[in-house]
């Protein structure tokens, strides 16, 4: 990999993104979907996950523009510059075809400013609002929102600050957009915590899309959206409690949690499972038990001290707290499918009106799905995210999902991988000519850019 150089432009564009972060902002204003869909259903930061060589796996060994990387150029064009919360953001600044460390395509910057949770008349917008009521009507005026908060953030931010090892398996080329070695694409609302603690909020809500490579089916979607909650103690609100501060607070996030869980779906049945995430001790999984299933509804846990005390607030304790919101808002308005949030079809963005949590949502196309199968022999850098985004750069969200159907090593020690790929469209119904143009151009760049031998 070549030597790491930040350009000028780029320390411009974080500085800027770090005023904004600093900027006061206004006050405000499933059962068949039991996995998956956002994080923290995506096990990024438990201990579950085995750990994988950092940022070794990305790039395979083939000069420029080999990689995913190569797969901008085929995707559609995209906006010259977004902005989000007041900071410009021009495709130059995120997506850098010269640089090796950057692994940004086109088709995530064209969903950077996009922002479906400010949409009051989206599934999203209306689940955010309806969080919001829950904690206005609770804690009356108490926790300071965000909900524009630029997602380009620093390594320091998204990582460090929130105690993530170096050696985190999040923190890799495959598992994270990275615009260049010290900045990348929120994969978490929990990069703003130790922002936010510094500038003196001690109880807030950020709302925000957050980004991560990952695989293709009806729940996983590189972009989605998180929101996080946060409330520090000071030792004058647990002295006479007869707990310790940690106790304190883990009941009072409990508390705040179930309340907000029966807010949304009702009285359910809800259980805690203990979990890990770095940056919080003791932390926990909350499930509710709907439509004949167990569903992870957030991640959370009494934050580690180490964090308060790096930012302002030693002898405090605090609760944190992260959600995925189309996990959540698939589950309460029955939407089938994750790429649907995105879509601009009428007969999907019609269905939903502001303030109405639950509508059920009436699926309006059975088009059938198309499958075709590739195989091709695995080299050491292959990963299945580098795949996903290929076919993504060619299909897009016309790519209904990409599986593994076989695996097998020969006696050389080669190593051959069969895919299904699932296309459908949900707005039409696509030719047999159409579908048969995508998988030749899926199998021509996969065979490019990923330099994998087809069979
Ligand atoms: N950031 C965690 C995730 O994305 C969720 C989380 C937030 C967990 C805050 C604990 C506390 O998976």
């Amino acid at each position: 990999m070549r030597p790491l150089i930040r350009t000028a432009r780029c320390c411009l564009l974080r500085a800027r993104v770090r005023a904004m972060a600093t900027l006061p902002m206004a006050p405000l204003a499933a059962a068949a979907i039991s996995s998956a869909a956002s994080s923290p259903t995506r096990p990024v930061f438990s201990s579950s996950r085995p750990s994988r060589l950092l940022l070794a796996r990305f790039f395979p060994a083939a000069p420029a523009p080999a990689g995913p990387r190569g797969l901008r150029t085929s995707a559609a064009a995209a906006a010259a510059a977004v902005e989000v919360g007041g900071v410009k953001i021009a495709r130059d600044d995120v997506v850098k075809e010269d640089d090796p460390t950057n692994n940004v395509p086109d088709t995530i910057f064209s969903k950077i400013g996009l922002q479906l949770h400010r949409r009051d008349t989206h599934p999203l917008g209306i689940l955010k609002n309806t969080i919001y009521d829950y904690f206005d009507k609770n804690f009356a005026g108490q926790f300071d929102k965000f909900d524009d908060l630029c997602p380009l953030v620093s390594v320091k931010q998204n990582f460090d600050d929130v105690l993530v090892p170096a050696d985190h398996v999040s923190r890799s080329y495959n598992d994270t957009y990275y615009v260049d070695s010290q900045t990348v694409l929120r994969c978490h609302t929990s990069a703003h915590q130790a922002e936010l603690l510094r500038d003196g909020h001690t109880h807030f809500l950020v709302t925000g899309d957050v980004y991560r490579r990952d695989s293709i089916d009806s729940t996983h979607y590189p972009v989605f959206h998180q929101m996080e909650g946060f409330r520090v103690f000071s030792p004058d609100d647990w002295s006479g409690s007869g707990m310790d501060g940690t106790a304190y607070a883990a009941a009072d996030l409990k508390k705040t949690l179930e309340g907000l869980a029966r807010h949304l779906f009702g009285a359910v049945e809800m259980r805690w499972v203990d979990t890990y995430f770095p940056f919080t001790n003791p932390s926990f999984e909350l499930e509710i038990y709907f439509q004949d299933d167990w569903l992870e509804v957030l991640g959370c846990g009494v934050t580690e001290q180490e964090i308060l005390k790096r930012n302002g607030r030693t002898d405090h304790v605090a609760w944190a707290f992260g959600l995925g919101l189309e996990r959540l808002a698939m589950v309460l308005f029955d939407i089938p499918d994750i790429r649907l949030f995105w879509s601009n079809d009428k007969r999907f963005t019609s269905q939903f009106s502001e303030g109405k949590l639950g509508v059920k949502f009436k699926p309006f196309s059975k088009f059938p799905p198309c499958y075709k199968d590739m195989s091709f022999w695995i080299n050491d850098a292959f990963t299945e995210n580098n795949l996903c985004e290929v076919v993504r750069g060619i299909a897009g969200d016309l790519a209904e999902e990409v599986k593994l159907i076989d695996n097998f090593t020969n006696k050389k020690g080669m190593t051959s991988h069969c895919y299904r790929i699932a296309y459908r469209s949900m707005e039409r119904s696509l030719t047999d000519e159409e579908i048969n143009n995508l998988q030749l151009n899926v199998r021509e760049a996969v065979k490019n850019k990923l330099n994998v031998e087809l069979r």
